[in-house]
């Protein structure tokens, strides 16, 4: 279906075709509205300017009535905008956590605050949910960088050597793949196949990262992280330089160089735990730029820098694109049928090793 301007009389007459009227929300901001959403709002109040409140409110309010009629959760990753992680999300996490809790999920419909190799990862463990993505558009440059039958090219060039596949891949690649990872457990997915050598696909710093902490020789690919590529160890060096004292935390998908100048690396999970143990007074975190955000709302005393690299994939993820996707039931991840299985296999090898 075609989208238009949420709210506008177009918008509410296609809307009122779907939902009884009653249910078609007017997304003013009305004194109700406030009340309502009050203690939301108390919760970004340090991320989201007083003026801007009234802008998101009336879609808070929407979304969160609209899950109930439509049985439905929202799963959200660390790098989604604060009113969508803090005000709608039911699920927050980074990629392994959101795998898991979508195995868990028990109601009809999953929408995916994330992007869509998330959703295909949902759908996978949830076959018989309907699983929506606000905006189908919503990729990954990894998860663009290899194909199927980049695979299976792969395996003809070292045969027998076992294919570990990071979960920002098509569900076409991880099909092809022994096992799944993410960034938090990397490490121990190489490690449990007992190999003397692995192939590590698609993230050639991911895999170059987890290289430095493992025996087990690592065969890599050369996809990157559009993000995490662009920042460099010398403008880390220009921060620590002008405070010494500031905390620089990483993302393994960042340039070899520039995990070099981190104190510490780890998946956006990883991160968050570390500033919540160690109460940094500043932390340059090397990610995402709304993860800041996120990880400001749970530490006041922590002071953020922030050099802001925004992911225009996630980015496409809005509250108006949540809820025509609950409104309109769109846009449903529809998986190959004939990859279903074996893609399956893999990311279930992962979270079982986790158990
Ligand atoms: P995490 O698994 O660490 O959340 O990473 C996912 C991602 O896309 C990072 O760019
Ligand atoms: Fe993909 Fe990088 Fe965006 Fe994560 S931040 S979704 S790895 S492009």
């Amino acid at each position: 279906m075609e989208s238009v301007h949420t709210g506008s009389p177009e918008w509410e007459a296609k809307a009122q075709a779907v939902l009884p009227p009653s249910l078609v929300p007017d997304l003013a901001y009305t004194p109700e509205v406030a009340a309502e959403t009050a203690h939301l709002y108390e919760r970004v109040a340090r991320v989201i300017p007083p003026v801007e409140w009234p802008r998101f409110a009336p879609y808070v309010k929407a979304i969160n009535d609209l899950k109930q009629v439509r049985n439905a959760v929202v799963l959200a990753h660390n790098y989604m905008t604060p009113e969508i992680y803090n005000c709608v999300a039911d699920v927050v996490g980074d990629s392994l956590q959101l795998a898991r809790e979508a195995a868990k999920a028990d109601a009809e419909v999953i929408v995916q605050g994330g992007v869509h190799f998330m959703a295909e990862t949902s759908k996978l463990l949830n076959p018989d949910k309907k699983v929506l993505i606000p905006d189908l558009r919503a990729g990954c440059s990894l998860a663009e960088s290899i194909t199927g039958e980049d695979v299976r090219a792969l395996r003809e060039a070292y045969p027998g050597v076992p294919v570990v596949t990071y979960v920002n891949t098509s569900a076409d690649v991880k099909a092809e793949s022994d096992i799944c990872c993410t960034s938090s457990n990397a490490v121990r997915v190489v490690e449990s196949l007992g190999a003397k050598r692995v192939i590590m696909i698609p993230d050639e710093f991911l895999a170059k990262w987890v290289q430095t902490q493992t025996d087990v020789e690592i065969i890599t690919w050369k996809g990157h992280c559009e993000v995490h590529e662009r920042f460099t160890a010398e403008e880390l060096r220009a921060y620590r330089e002008s405070d010494p004292g500031v905390k620089i935390i990483a993302h393994p998908e960042c340039p070899p160089e520039v995990i070099d100048e981190a104190d510490f690396t780890g998946s956006t999970s990883s991160m968050i735990k570390w500033v919540e143990d160690n109460q940094p007074s500043k932390v340059l975190l090397v990610t995402e730029c709304s993860m800041s955000d996120n990880v400001a709302v749970e530490a006041p005393n922590t002071e953020f820098v922030r050099p802001c690299n925004l992911c225009p994939h996630m980015k496409r993820i809005t509250l108006p694109k949540i809820l025509d996707s609950l409104i309109f039931m769109k846009e449903e991840v529809i998986i190959d049928p004939a990859v279903i299985e074996p893609a399956r296999a893999a990311v279930e090898r992962m979270i079982n090793l986790n158990h």
